[in-house]
């Protein structure tokens, strides 16, 4: 048995598409558990860009079976969009499966997200308005409609009904918003079912069998530990389990069959949306870091915050998801950087900590502690060993490894597969 989850060590973003991307070739099935077409991942294979949204990085090997696991939330349209696009760029998704239980994204949410969001103003969550939160949410109150509804007409018409009904009551009487109408959705979502009905199985199962009979899976996650509902930076998160714990409730298998976490690190930090940020970069460096590491949205365009590395919040990830090795990315972005820091604990109260506080009143009285190193000029994107590695590049990966007890055993120097360091 060799099943292996790839969680994000930070607030998301770290490149854990190109690490999938990267591990997936040795592996015989790749599977989302968590998110919805809020996460994207941009993987470069051959010199040309794939953006993926709800598909597995895997997609991009044809011999993968791809499996959109039952916790992640579904919209039927952006996955169309999305298989046609890759369908365009000579990618088959022949090997894609859906959960019949992963619930559906429906026009009302997306309605909902942006409402939501627009209510609160200055106190907004910083949502993509895609729908994903109010899917959650329906879906713990009991009333969201899930794959094996969309295909089964009479049950989707009757819960689609039902729901059209009572969120029409709160567009008219809470947001003064018009109504939605049933029949058009009715109709929208039939012609999505059609298309998605082939892929449509009990993948709880059939990712079951397939461990069984000793293929490799990887569990690819979306987001970061920062951003999960549970142990993230609350209430600035996403509404799912990023974490490696959420593989076991989001594909349906029990714990006993994760083999190994492989907890994804940027080697710097970036955050989209509000919050506090305690080693954010308001002065050039930040712009560097941007500017340099295309640090931009993939699905929504916007510029991610950034600031140097904080071993506080590696630490809290390896202890929440039990990583136990690294894939560090985005190194190459810190060339030519002068001086590099680290964030090594926080001053809060005249004290130093090393625990990432729950409160985000307390995040924001933190101050980081730093330990600055010598940066290095000299291009890293084509090294292949890390005996090659500049000595301060080298210094600066050993550091971050004595800091947290945990080996960077994938060291990843730039967006293409062949710009890994391996470590054995
Ligand atoms: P989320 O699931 O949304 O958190 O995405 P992600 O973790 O897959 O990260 P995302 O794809 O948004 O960002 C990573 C970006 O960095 C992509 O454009 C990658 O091609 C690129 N990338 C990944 N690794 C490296 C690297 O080592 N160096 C450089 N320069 N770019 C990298």
């Amino acid at each position: 048995m060799s099943t292996l989850v790839i969680v994000g060590s930070q607030w998301g973003d770290e490149g854990k598409g190109k690490i999938t991307d990267y591990l997936a070739e040795k592996a015989d099935v790749v599977v989302r558990y968590q998110g919805g077409n809020n996460a994207g991942h941009t993987v470069e294979k051959d010199g040309i860009q794939y953006k993926l949204h709800l598909i597995p990085s895997g997609i991009l090997y044809p011999d993968k079976i791809c499996i959109i696991g039952n916790g992640v939330v579904l919209d039927p349209a952006s996955l169309i969009e999305e298989i046609n696009t890759l369908k365009s760029q000579g990618i088959s998704v022949e090997n894609l499966k859906i959960s019949d239980r992963a619930h559906i994204v429906l026009p009302y949410h997306v309605r909902l997200d942006e409402l939501e969001e627009l209510s609160k103003g200055e106190n907004d969550i910083g949502t993509t308005k895609r729908g994903i939160g109010p899917c959650y949410m329906d879906k713990s109150e009991r009333i969201g409609i899930r794959a094996c509804d969309l295909v089964d007409p009479q049950s989707f018409k009757e819960k689609l009904m039902n729901n059209v009904q009572s969120k029409n009551k709160i567009f008219t009487k809470i947001y003064d918003s018009k109504e939605m109408d049933f029949e058009k959705i009715y109709e929208e979502y039939m012609n999505y079912a059609e298309i998605l009905k082939p892929y449509i199985v009990d993948t709880t199962s059939l990712l079951y069998d397939l461990i069984k009979k000793g293929k490799k899976v990887l569990f690819e996650g979306a987001q970061g530990t920062l951003l999960d509902i549970d142990l993230g930076t609350y209430p600035y998160v996403t509404a799912s389990h990023p974490i490696s714990g959420g593989v076991t409730v989001g594909a349906g298998i029990g714990p006993t069959m994760i083999n190994d976490v492989v907890g994804v690190v940027k080697a710097y930090t970036t955050r989209v949306g509000k919050g506090p940020f305690p080693t954010e970069l308001f002065n050039e460096e930040g712009d560097f870091l941007r500017e340099k590491g295309h640090e931009y949205g993939t699905t929504t365009g916007r510029p991610r915050r950034c600031g140097w590395l904080d071993i506080v919040i590696v630490n809290y990830a390896v202890r929440v998801s039990g990583i136990r090795t690294f894939a560090l990315t985005k190194l190459d972005t810190l060339t030519g950087l002068k001086k590099i820091k680290i964030c090594t604990g926080y001053r809060y109260n005249g004290k130093i900590i090393n625990n990432f506080p729950a409160s985000l009143k307390d995040l924001a009285m933190c101050e980081p502690v730093y330990e600055e190193l010598d940066g290095w000029t000299e291009d890293i994107t084509n090294i292949k060993k890390f005996e090659d590695l500049p000595q301060n590049a080298k210094k600066y990966v050993e550091r971050i490894e004595e800091l947290t007890g945990i080996n960077a055993s994938i060291i990843s120097v730039g967006p293409g597969r062949e710009k890994t360091i391996i470590r054995e």
